[in-house]
């Protein structure tokens, strides 16, 4: 195996976790200047990778291109339920893109992932999922890593991790919540806790975590190695300075408009300017919690370029 970047990073490791739509390049730029240490591609279909393999240069591999600019480990993130895409999608990744690390999805609820035996409905089939990750680490020399719930189904985390503990998976991200409970309530930090009895990689806590004070608190309970930062971090990359730093940083509109436009920027430049539809969404958690928000995120919704943002985002800071 490559070197293995997981065993070195300094604890607590705060990674931006893989969020389709939302963690893409410049994302995972801004957030690695804020401090992440590791950043997640959005998840990427093997299946695609499987039935393009001629096409190097197909839509999949130019989302997770990696980019220079970003300045944290990089962690490719795969699903689909094909162990043979798996393996041959592991081995493109590493060719093609060559970044830190390939993580596993065993977590994802969304209809069409699930209907094709992927994401969490994987989770829920042990033999499987095994075999998937077997597949993988037997195609790549890149740590594997794995992104798991706290249970899918009557298969709970620590029926996963048992029933893999004897194969070389370098780190698990542990999404405390089952897939009955979708994206909302408690996390459960004993059972992430528990884990360590069962996997012997890093172990990073997920789910619920919006500012400082629960970044804390799901660390000391959980007792995981670290963190994985999702719905928290949207217009909000500094969270991952605030837990870096251990103080609370409130930021100026100023300061807020500078970072937004920033994004806007690198979306057009490393995306082109069909990517600002995309972007909209996105720039409107910005504008969470100031004065004038709805205001903002009404023109934010009808964008086409990164000059109309920067012209939208300095007329709000004057407002
Ligand atoms: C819009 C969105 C897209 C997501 N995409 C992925 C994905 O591609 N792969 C994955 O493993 N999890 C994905 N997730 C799940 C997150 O990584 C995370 O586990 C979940 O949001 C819980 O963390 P949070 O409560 O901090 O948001 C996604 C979540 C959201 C909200």
């Amino acid at each position: 195996m490559r070197d293995n970047f997981w065993k070195n990073i300094k604890r607590p490791i705060l990674a931006l976790a893989p969020m389709a739509g939302f963690s893409d390049s410049p994302f995972r730029i801004i957030t690695s200047d804020y401090g992440a240490d590791i950043v997640y591609s959005e998840m990427a279909s093997v299946a695609s990778i499987f039935f393009h393999q001629d096409e190097l240069d197909h839509r999949t591999f130019d989302i997770l291109k990696f980019e220079p600019q970003q300045k944290a480990k990089y962690v490719v993130q795969l699903f689909g339920s094909d162990p043979e895409h798996f393996a041959v999608a592991a081995k493109l990744v590493e060719k093609v893109i060559n970044p830190d690390g390939i993580d596993l999805n065993f977590g994802c609820p969304v209809g069409k992932v699930i209907k094709q035996g992927a994401g969490a409905d994987l989770m829920k089939d042990l033999p499987r999922a095994r075999e998937v990750i077997q597949a993988v680490l037997e195609n790549t020399s890149l740590p594997v890593s794995i992104k798991i719930r706290a249970g899918a189904g009557v298969v709970s985390a620590l029926d996963f991790l048992k029933n893999v503990s004897d194969l070389p998976v370098s780190a698990v991200m542990i999404h405390g919540r089952t897939l009955a409970q979708g994206f909302i309530g408690e996390i459960n930090c004993e059972l992430i806790k528990e884990a360590r009895q069962y996997f012997s990689g890093v172990i990073l806590a997920n789910g619920g975590i919006n500012n400082l004070a629960q970044a804390q608190n799901i660390l000391e309970k959980s007792g995981a190695d670290g963190l994985g930062l999702a719905r928290g971090v949207l217009g909000r990359p500094w969270l991952f300075q605030e837990i870096k730093e251990n103080k609370e940083i409130e930021l100026s509109k100023l300061e807020v408009a500078t970072i937004a436009i920033r994004h806007a920027r690198l979306e057009e430049e490393l995306k082109g300017s069909g990517a600002i539809v995309d972007l909209r969404k996105h720039l409107c958690w910005y504008a969470q919690g100031f004065s004038g928000a709805s205001h903002l995120r009404s023109q934010l919704v009808k964008v086409f370029n990164a000059q109309e943002i920067e012209d939208i985002f300095n007329a709000w800071v004057k407002e």
